[in-house]
């Protein structure tokens, strides 16, 4: 029987007003500081810190207090009471009031742990992982697993709200076309048959609508078998909803509405209630990005038509290239005299810097505070095209021009990483602020240079625009899709479509994809067949939930939201999976392991 019976509060939960009550409390010893008769324990629990007194002349079990180390777990009962002015401590939340222990009880020993809690920020993070459960006693993952929680609760609340139901679709699924590598898992029964897991509940979510849910949604977990970046794992969360007879607004304005109300409930953060959409062109011709930040300028300027003939070969050659292009950035004022965040071997490694986006050079032309030209390239050019080329960039003394050359999509690659990378070095983001957008008319599909075919942007099953419609066959890169994607200070958070719902729309889409009517049986079948049943009007959208929660625990690491996040190889640092298995199970499972690891 434990001797200390049930807690009365949390450690924070007690302030001046609760003086004289005698509590129980229950945690981990912190810090202990000894000073003969007096020792004091610092507790911790989720909440925070309660300072414990052990009194040699009036806690019994004062003997108790003389074996505490460092993460034993404590049971307390005390009374509280005010804190000696001289032991005020303003940084605690409970800094004026402390518990004078009558009886304790140490509910489990600790050895010395890898890491002091208070100084985890100092630990590598390799460290950190491999003690993930020490790792979540830190303030700091104490308050990001708290708010995304908190964040799910209002989800939940909101969707439901909307009329939506909660649904679970399967893990142990079919792929699903989403672009990326699957996760597969053997089968036992169906020796060389796979299941995969889900990339997202796309298929399951649309088959929902057909079956009449009409309203779906699933805090889902994805599985994608891709590269690992600051913002992506291979096991994420997306908040998944799908909604049938509804028109692309009422999904944008219901998604929208979800993010708006947890950033507030949640973030305190109130965003507009209205925001802009931009078209996909538009965001690609003035900031080189499907997801531009614009919190700042640093905008494209195309200057094509003044490379036509201009003399210097690497622009007359893209420009003459099909789907090519000569734009540059305005460094405003980076190479002012006062303020010079560039300096000249800064733009050398700029030069090097854009080869990892397949550019092949970037040239440039920097205004002197005198007015006078330094230039990699306009040797090469006539005094009026160079001044043509000045006056469109508005360049002034102080500023750099900076211009990629070659097919649009390296040149908008490339420009738009270095946008990005000019605001960081330049300071030039306002990084207290919200910049919401949704971006929008995305191409349908996008040509695969790899595969030499086109490809779905977003997914197959994505509607095209009613009014390109009649340019499927003819010109499937002019084809736009009911597409939209949310904006978060340049971050994809989340995106969308309306679905087709023809089915024979749906074929055509299949056949300006490439996939035989073979193919189509084989991986849709099943899908492709619902359709002959009535599939309502449907569309729908998913967030990156783990991406959201990063934005407002202002972190930019994802593994820092994830109870338990993958590294970088997608191995789990504490439970080192992927490990070997018996061979017993991979024999059931009718695998020969040609290649171990
Ligand atoms: P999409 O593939 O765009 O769409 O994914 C939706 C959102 O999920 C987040 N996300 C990720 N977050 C963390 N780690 C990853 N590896 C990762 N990959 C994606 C992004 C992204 O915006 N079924 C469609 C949605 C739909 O059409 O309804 C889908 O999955 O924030
Ligand atoms: P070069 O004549 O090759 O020395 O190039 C002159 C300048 O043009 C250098 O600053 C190169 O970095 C730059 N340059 C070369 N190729 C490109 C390109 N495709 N786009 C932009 N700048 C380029």
């Amino acid at each position: 029987m434990p001797k200390i019976g049930d807690r009365t509060h949390y450690c924070t939960e007690l302030a001046e007003s609760d003086i004289g009550k005698t509590v129980t409390v229950k945690g981990w010893a912190a810090k202990r500081r000894d000073f003969g008769g007096l020792i004091f324990v610092d507790l911790r629990d989720r909440t925070g810190i309660m300072q414990v007194v052990f009194d040699a002349s009036q806690t019994p079990d004062f003997a108790l207090a003389e074996s505490v180390r460092s993460e034993y777990v404590l049971a307390v009962t005390g009374t509280l009471r005010r804190r000696d002015d001289d032991m005020i401590n303003p940084k605690l939340k409970t800094g004026t009031v402390e518990v004078l222990a009558h009886s304790a009880e140490i509910l489990a020993d600790a050895d010395t742990p890898p890491f002091a809690i208070d100084e985890a920020d100092k630990v590598n993070e390799l460290t950190r992982l491999k003690y993930r459960y020490l790792d979540l006693r830190t303030d700091g993952m104490v308050e990001r697993m708290r708010m995304r929680s908190e964040m799910m609760h209002v989800t939940r609340e909101y969707m439901h709200k909307h009329g939506f139901w909660e649904v679970e679709t399967p893990y142990l699924g079919k792929s699903t076309p989403e672009g990326a590598r699957d996760y597969l898992v053997p089968s036992r029964i169906k020796n060389g048959a796979f299941y995969a897991l889900p990339q997202s509940p796309q298929l399951y979510k649309q088959l929902l609508m057909i079956g009449g849910v009409d309203k779906y949604y699933q805090i889902a977990r994805c599985f994608r078998d891709e590269d690992l970046r600051a913002n992506r794992q291979p096991e994420f969360t997306q908040i998944d909803m799908e909604m049938s007879f509804c028109t692309q607004r009422q999904v944008m304005d219901t998604a929208y509405g979800l993010v708006r109300d947890i950033f507030k409930k949640c973030g305190g953060v109130k965003l507009p209630a209205k925001i802009r959409e931009m078209p996909y062109d538009e965001a690609m011709t003035r900031f080189g990005s499907d997801k531009p930040d614009t919190r700042f300028g640093l905008e494209l300027v195309d200057v094509s038509d003044l490379a036509k003939g201009c003399g210097f070969q690497v622009f007359e050659r893209a420009v003459a290239t099909k789907d090519g292009s000569v734009r540059l950035i305005n460094a405003k004022g980076f190479v002012s005299e006062k303020n010079q965040i560039l300096s000249r071997r800064d733009v050398d490694a700029l030069g090097e810097f854009v080869k990892t986006y397949r550019a092949k050079g970037l040239a440039w032309i920097w205004v002197k505070p005198d007015g006078e030209l330094n230039s990699s390239i306009t040797k090469f050019m006539s005094k009026e095209t160079v001044d043509a080329i000045l006056a469109r960039a508005n360049a002034e003394p102080g500023d750099i021009l900076l211009f990629a050359a070659d097919k649009n999509d390296v040149v908008f690659k490339t420009l738009g990483a270095l946008r990005l990378h000019l605001a960081e070095k330049g300071k030039l983001i306002d990084k207290s602020k919200f910049d919401v957008l949704w971006l929008v008319d995305f191409p349908m599909f996008e040509w695969s240079d790899e595969e030499k075919r086109f490809v779905a942007q977003h997914h197959p099953f994505t509607m095209p625009h009613e009014s390109d419609l009649e340019f499927l066959e003819s010109d499937p890169a002019r084809v736009r899709a009911a597409a939209y994607d949310l904006i978060i200070n340049g971050e994809e958070s989340g995106g969308g479509s309306l679905r087709i719902h023809d089915r024979r729309l749906q074929e055509r889409i299949f056949r300006i994809l490439g996939f035989t009517d073979e193919q189509i049986e084989e991986r849709f079948g099943f899908f492709v067949n619902a359709f002959k049943y009535g599939a309502p009007p449907h569309g729908g959208l998913a967030f990156g939930f783990d991406r959201l929660v990063m934005m407002l625990t202002d972190t930019d690491n994802i593994k820092d939201v994830i109870a338990f996040p993958k590294i970088q190889n997608a191995s789990d640092m504490m439970t080192q999976a992927p490990t070997p298995v018996d061979k017993k199970q991979t024999d059931d499972l009718g695998i020969k392991i040609v290649d171990k690891i």
